[in-house]
Formats: structure tokens, C-alpha cells, sequence
């Protein structure tokens, strides 16, 4: 399915005080089976978006809407968010089954599904286990299978792995590479990592600070299947620089007021 994101402004407050604006007039299509990237400094209404494509938000001004089919039973957005929103009195398989019993999904059906998601992130065995008896980077697996598994046309992931230290995102960034190289979903995913965009990504929308609006999209000219060696192709080190001027003031004068 695609998402097609038309002028939408968002004003936070209006009437309560001061408005804050964290979007103005963003214009965004995201093609089906794309890996979208959304990159943009902190506060630049990255996570507003994603809300607002997942329902959760409404815009305070222009549309989003989705266009082709959804087929019967499939939501079309699932939300993967930043650590800790896992059910704690949960176990990872009651994790994983949530969306599937909102759903209203028979038992057999459930059992069927959660079997495949958790052998898809590579937790056989943690079935029974509860959040605080996992590593951030099973949290996180687990926040990915329970989203994968009310198949939603959309996937939208926000900075998922902005909490784990370097090597153990490195590592979930290379099984997301993979597990998109195999399902084709439609993502949209958050980050303020520029590397981490352009070695997932097909497109990274480069947002300005606040109010986001968008500075550019830039094509990533990798092919697939991408791994961890492409960080060294010039191809890979051009499309970071090219990125990175395009921030490098703003990211100057965030923290020239920072210090100020
Ligand atoms: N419920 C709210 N009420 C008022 N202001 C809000 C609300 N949610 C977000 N904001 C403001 O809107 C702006 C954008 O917030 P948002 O969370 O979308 O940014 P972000 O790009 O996701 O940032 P980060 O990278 O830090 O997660 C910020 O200035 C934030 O303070
Ligand atoms: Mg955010």
C-alpha cells in the first residue's frame, strides 16, 4: 500500500497557550514495499508523523491517506516504538499475540502466527520469558515480531534501536536489512542516524528542525541484498556526506542556541 502525506502541518496546543508547530506543510509519499527512512533532528516532528500516519494523531492541517487495496483482517499501519513499550506482565509469546486476540483472531490461528514471528526474530525458547528477563536488543525484537504479526501493510518503526549501544545495533540493523529483503513490507522508519538511514533505507527523507518541513529526499544508490560491508563503498560514504550538508547548518545553529 502506498501513504501519501499531503501539506500536513501540525500545531500542538492551539488554544491552550502558546501553539507549538512541529510540521509545516510536509508532502511525503511512501511507495509500496519501499523502505522509507525519516531522518531529522531531535524534536523536528518525526515521531508527530508517524503518529499521525499510524491514526493516533490527527493533522492540524492537509491529509494523509492510503491508497490500494488492504486485504481482510490486516490493519494498515502497525507501530514499533522505542524501548519499553512491551506489556511487562506479559511473556513474549503474550507479547507477540496482543494485536492478533485485539483482533479477535481464533486460537489455533494465534498459535500459528506467534510460532512463525518468534522464529522470525530468532526467540525460540523465550517464549515464556517477560520483558525484564530479556537484553534491550530481544525487547526490541519482540516490539518488532508483535507488530509484524497483525501483518500490517505499513510497518512504522520509531528510532527502535536509538536505545541499544553500538554493536548490538549494528547487529539488528543488519537482521532488519535481511528481514525486509524477505518480506517486501512498506516501512517507515525513524531515526536521527544519518549512516543508519542510508544502510537501510531505498529513500531518506531529510527533515529541516523545528517546524519540520522537508529539506530533501535523496535516493540511496545501494543495491540489495545490502551488508554490513557497504558501509565502506563509496556510493554508501558519498550519499552520508550528502546528507550531512544538508543538516550541517541546522545542526550548527541548534547548537550555537543551545550554548547561547
Ligand atoms: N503532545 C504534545 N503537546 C505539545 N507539544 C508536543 C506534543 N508532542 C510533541 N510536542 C512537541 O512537538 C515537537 C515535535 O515532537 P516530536 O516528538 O514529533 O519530535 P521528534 O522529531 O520525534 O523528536 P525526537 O527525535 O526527540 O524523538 C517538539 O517540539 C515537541 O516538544
Ligand atoms: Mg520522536
Amino acid at each position: 500500500m502506498r501513504v501519501v502525506v499531503e501539506g500536513v502541518t501540525k500545531r500542538y496546543g492551539e488554544g491552550t497557550g502558546p501553539a507549538v508547530e512541529a510540521l509545516a506543510g510536509v508532502d511525503v509519499t511512501v511507495e509500496a514495499e519501499e523502505f522509507l527512512a525519516l531522518l531529522g533532528p531531535s524534536g523536528c516532528g518525526k515521531s508527530t508523523l508517524l503518529n499521525m500516519i499510524a491514526g493516533l494523531l490527527r493533522p492540524t492541517a492537509g491529509a494523509i491517506h492510503f491508497e490500494g487495496a488492504l486485504p481482510a483482517g490486516r490493519p494498515p499501519t502497525a507501530m514499533v516504538f522505542q524501548e519499553f513499550a512491551l506489556f511487562p506482565w506479559r511473556t513474549v509469546r503474550g507479547n507477540v499475540e496482543f494485536g492478533l486476540e485485539e483482533a479477535g483472531r481464533p486460537r489455533a490461528e494465534r498459535a500459528r502466527i506467534v510460532r512463525e514471528m518468534i522464529d522470525l526474530i530468532g526467540l525460540a525458547g523465550f517464549e515464556e520469558k517477560y520483558p525484564h528477563q530479556l537484553s534491550g536488543g530481544m525487547r526490541q525484537r519482540v516490539g518488532i515480531a508483535r507488530a509484524l504479526a497483525v501483518d500490517p501493510a505499513v510497518l512504522l518503526m520509531d528510532e527502535p534501536f536509538s536505545a541499544l549501544d553500538a554493536q548490538t545495533r549494528q547487529l539488528m540493523q543488519e537482521e532488519l536489512v535481511a528481514l525486509w529483503e524477505r518480506t517486501r513490507k512498506t516501512i517507515v522508519y525513524v531515526t536521527h542516524n544519518i549512516q543508519e538511514a542510508v544502510y537501510l533505507a531505498d529513500r531518506v527523507v531529510v527533515l529541516s528542525r523545528r517546524p519540520g518541513r522537508v529539506l530533501d529526499v535523496v535516493e540511496v544508490p545501494l543495491g540489495r541484498p545490502r551488508a554490513e560491508a557497504v558501509h565502506g563503498e563509496p556510493a554508501f560514504v558519498r550519499t552520508v556526506e550528502r546528507i550531512w550538508a544538508l543538516i550541517k547548518g541546522q545542526a550548527r545553529e541548534a547548537l550555537q542556541e543551545a550554548v547561547r
